[in-house]
């Protein structure tokens, strides 16, 4: 992946759209025309983001210890490996990301913390990733791991096979590892709606597909999903009640957490 600052990016809009820093004028704009196509779409990312923070911390307080982080996104508020060390200090975390930038940016705020690794990878490479050295350096697949698909999947097309993709890093995964991912979807929402909404990404270099439950849901076999099951983001083992913007926000994605 080349690194060009003329054409939106999948990483630096979603920086933008959490209130980031690490963007510029070409992810902004489309940002922007998003924002304004529809109100709530400005929480959108922000629903998402609320969702791993809970997920990830409900993961390591079943003592899981290891988390791979598949599309990983530039640095942000509440990092999975902030978040997990928060209740496991010794948690080991690995952030992969086909972006250069995001490369350069994680490896910059990880660079004294010797418990997590950054990789540039495609996340269509699975068999890859797992032989990795600097990812083996950090993670022993015979105990339980985290794998983390969250906001990434509907930017992989079917031709790419997605349920796939989950299957090939599960098959690797230990008894009790366990599998967080959240999605944008289509259900419950006007199919003109969801089309005219894809049609603004398939301007972009990042096309998204808004798929249904029962797509989603696929992605969890060989997985228990644990209590609610799979939800609107925002409704899964919410602390607090969301404002009626974040609410609509959340209906966008469906958010899981399941156990192998
Ligand atoms: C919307 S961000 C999500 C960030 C984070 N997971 C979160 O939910 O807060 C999606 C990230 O996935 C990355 N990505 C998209 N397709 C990918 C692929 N095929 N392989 C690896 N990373 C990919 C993008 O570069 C981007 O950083």
């Amino acid at each position: 992946m080349e690194v060009d600052t003329d054409k939106p990016n999948m990483a630096r809009m979603y920086d933008y759209a959490l209130g980031g820093k690490d963007n510029f004028a070409a992810d902004r704009d489309a940002v922007n025309k998003l924002f304004a196509f529809s109100p709530e779409n400005r929480y959108v990312p922000k629903a998402n983001r609320r969702f791993l923070g809970r997920a990830v911390r409900h993961v390591a307080s079943q003592g899981v210890r290891q988390f791979i982080d598949l599309g990983a996104g530039l640095p942000s508020q509440g990092n999975v490996h902030e978040v997990a060390q928060q209740s496991l200090p010794d948690a080991h975390v690995v952030y992969v990301d086909a972006d250069p930038v995001v490369l350069t940016h994680a490896t910059a705020l990880l660079a004294t913390d010797p418990s997590t690794a950054v990789i540039q990878a495609d996340i269509r490479e699975p068999e890859k990733i797992l032989a990795d050295g600097k990812l083996r350096e950090l993670i022993d697949l015979s105990e339980p791991t985290c794998v983390l698909f969250v906001s990434v999947l509907h930017g992989i097309s079917d031709a790419d096979d997605p349920a796939g993709i989950v299957q090939a890093f599960a098959d690797q995964l230990a008894p009790g590892s366990h599998l967080i991912l959240s999605h944008l979807t289509s259900e419950g929402h006007p199919p003109e709606l969801v089309k005219q909404k894809e049609e603004v990404f398939a301007k972009s270099p990042t096309p998204f597909s808004y798929r249904s439950r029962a797509e989603i849901l696929r992605y969890f076999d060989g997985f228990t999903l644990v209590e609610p099951g799979l939800t609107p983001v925002t409704s899964w083992r919410d602390e607090e009640t969301e404002s009626a913007e974040m609410t609509a926000a959340g209906a966008w994605w469906l958010g899981g957490v399941a156990r192998k």
